[in-house]
């Protein structure tokens, strides 16, 4: 059977992505600081799932946690770095783009590069991002957020030259999902497009088995991420 890792498994995309992994024959590792909503899950499939609960901010203790995983599981194909936040943020509370900075920002990465060198290593695996449309473009709501997000495409985008140029059998797939409904877009205002976790997530499972380098989810996200990239600043600016 294929192992994989979740990164934030316990709500939302990271939980639709584990359960279509496991219906597809996985075993999961699944992560996450709540550790009662990740034994929920465990309780649907016990036999396909190894829980480990951490935060990724604390990247002192990340690379223990990864490798116990690991050792769990007995092995690693794919790893999904999903865990995300981003709150509304009008008035630029430091301590607000602090979280979001230390989790999608410094967290991602300690883990993006924990898993790549573990792949390197084993001379195969896959690695997958879940950044955002919100990437494209900053946002004055929660510009760490959007910030974030950004930092996380050209990242992933240097990862996957860097596995290129060493002749890896690597693969890095950035998916990038417009509205999915999760507790991250609950009481979101304007909201259009959106579309269920199960929906999301068999549109990235789908992006997974084809090794696919970018992909919006869902697919007509595509068309917005078109257009938004095109858009002149000074009329962006008044958005
Ligand atoms: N929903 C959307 O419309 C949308 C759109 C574009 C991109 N995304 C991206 O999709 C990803 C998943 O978001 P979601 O919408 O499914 O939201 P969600 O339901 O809030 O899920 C976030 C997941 O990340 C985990 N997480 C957050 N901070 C963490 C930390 N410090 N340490 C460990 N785990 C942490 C959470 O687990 P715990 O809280 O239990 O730790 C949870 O499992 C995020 O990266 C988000 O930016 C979402």
């Amino acid at each position: 059977m294929k192992k994989a890792i979740i990164i934030g498994a316990s709500t939302g995309i990271g939980r639709g992505m584990a359960r279509v992994l496991t219906d597809n024959g996985y075993i999961v590792g699944i992560t996450g600081r709540r550790i009662h909503l990740l034994e929920e899950l465990k309780n649907e499939n016990p036999e396909q799932y190894i829980i480990k609960a951490f935060d990724v901010k604390d990247i002192n203790n990340n690379a223990t946690k990864l490798s116990e995983l690991v050792e769990e599981l007995g092995g690693l194909d794919l790893i999904i770095l999903n865990a995300g936040t981003g709150p509304y943020n009008y008035d630029l509370d430091f301590e607000v783009e602090k979280v979001t900075i230390e989790t999608d920002v410094i967290g991602f990465t300690f883990i993006a590069d924990w898993a790549f060198r573990y792949f390197k290593k084993q001379s195969y695996g896959h690695l997958v991002g879940i950044t955002s449309i919100a990437g494209l473009r900053g946002n004055r709501v929660s510009p760490s957020y959007s910030g974030s997000k950004a930092f996380e495409i050209k990242y992933l985008e240097g990862l996957r030259q860097k596995a290129k140029k060493e002749d890896l059998h690597m693969h890095v797939t950035d998916i990038r999902p417009g509205y999915v409904d999760t507790s991250m877009t609950k009481g979101e205002s304007g909201i259009f497009w959106l579309a269920s976790v199960e929906k999301a997530s068999k549109q990235i499972y789908g992006a997974i088995k084809a090794k696919k380098r970018i992909v919006y989810v869902t697919k007509r996200w595509a068309i917005i991420a078109f257009i938004i990239k095109l858009l002149p600043g000074f009329i962006y600016e008044r958005l």
